[in-house]
C-alpha cells in the first residue's frame, strides 16, 4: 500500500487517531487508545458525554446500544450502570471486556505521551456543566498543556471561552444532512469565521477541503484538522492541498514515509 507522507512545505501534519486506533479496536475505549499511543499518530480523538449521574464518558453515540450491550440514553443511566457493560463485542469478539472509559481514565492513560482532542458532544439535550467539568478535569491533571477541545457546538464553545483561555479549541463545522449522501453547512458558503476567533482551528469533513478552503481558513488564521481519512492515496492528497491535520480511524495501520 502506498505510504502516506506528513511533511508539506516543512511543517508536520498532525496524524490524530479518530476515536482512538477505531480500526483495529473497539472505538473510544482504552485498548483503541493504548494502540493510538503505539501507533505513530500525533493527536488521539476521543467523543464524550455525560451520565444521569454527571460522570463524564467516552463514547461517540449519545446511546448505548450502537458499541456497548445496553440500551438507551447515556444521560439515563448512572456510571455505575454504564460500568457493567460489554463495549468491545459488538468489533471483536476477543474485546468483549472492553468497558465505556471515564475521561479520567483517559486522561490517566494518555498522561501527555500524545496529544489528545477531546470532543464535546451533547445528548438529546446540552449536558448541564459539562464545559466547566472538563476544566476542572484538565486542571487537576495538568493536562491543559497536551489536550485540545473541539465541538460543533458553538454553545458549548462559548462555555469553555468564558472559563479558559489556555487550552485550544477547534470549531468543528460540518455535519450531514439525514438523507443525502454529502456533508453540508450553511456557514461554510459565507465563509465568515469570525466568530470564532478564540478557535485554533476550523475543522470539516475532508470532502470540504478543497485547496481553496484550505487556504481561506488558514488567510483566516485557522488552521484545520478534516476527518476522517483512511485512504492513503487521499491522505496525502490532502496533505498536499496543506491541511494541519488528518483524523483516521486507520491510525495504526497506516505506513508513514
Ligand atoms: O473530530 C471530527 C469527527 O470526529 C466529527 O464527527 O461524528 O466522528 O464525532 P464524529
Ligand atoms: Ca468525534
Amino acid at each position: 500500500p502506498e505510504k502516506i507522507r506528513l511533511v508539506h512545505q516543512k511543517r508536520k501534519v498532525m496524524l490524530t487517531a479518530h476515536r482512538g486506533a477505531s480500526g483495529v479496536a473497539p472505538e473510544n475505549t482504552l485498548a483503541a487508545i493504548q494502540k493510538a499511543l503505539d501507533s505513530p499518530a500525533d493527536f488521539i480523538e476521543i467523543d464524550i458525554h455525560q451520565t444521569q449521574d454527571s460522570q463524564l464518558v467516552v463514547m461517540h453515540d449519545a446511546t448505548l446500544d450502537r458499541t456497548t450491550t445496553g440500551q438507551g440514553a447515556i444521560a439515563a443511566h448512572t456510571l455505575a450502570d454504564i460500568k457493567k457493560l460489554d463495549a468491545g463485542s459488538w468489533f471483536k469478539p476477543e474485546f468483549k471486556n472492553e468497558q465505556v472509559p471515564t475521561l479520567e481514565e483517559v486522561l490517566r492513560l494518555v498522561k501527555g505521551r500524545k496529544k489528545l482532542l477531546i470532543e464535546l458532544k451533547k445528548g438529546r439535550d446540552f449536558y448541564p456543566g459539562m464545559a466547566n467539568q472538563v476544566i476542572a478535569l484538565l486542571r487537576q491533571y495538568r493536562a491543559r498543556e497536551w489536550c485540545v477541545l473541539q465541538s460543533f457546538h458553538d454553545e458549548i464553545l462559548q462555555q469553555i471561552w468564558q472559563n479558559e483561555y489556555h487550552v485550544p479549541t477547534h470549531k468543528l463545522m460540518v455535519g450531514k444532512l439525514p438523507l443525502l449522501p454529502v456533508y453540508f453547512d450553511t456557514s461554510l458558503r459565507f465563509g465568515s469565521f469570525d466568530k470564532y476567533y478564540r478557535a485554533s482551528a476550523i475543522n470539516v469533513h475532508y470532502y470540504f477541503a478543497s485547496r481553496r478552503f484550505v487556504k481561506m481558513v488558514h488567510n483566516a488564521g485557522f488552521k484545520t484538522f478534516v476527518w476522517t481519512v483512511d485512504d492513503p492515496a487521499e491522505i496525502n492528497k490532502l496533505v498536499n492541498r496543506g491541511v494541519d491535520g488528518i483524523m483516521s480511524n486507520a491510525a495504526a495501520t497506516l505506513a508513514v514515509e
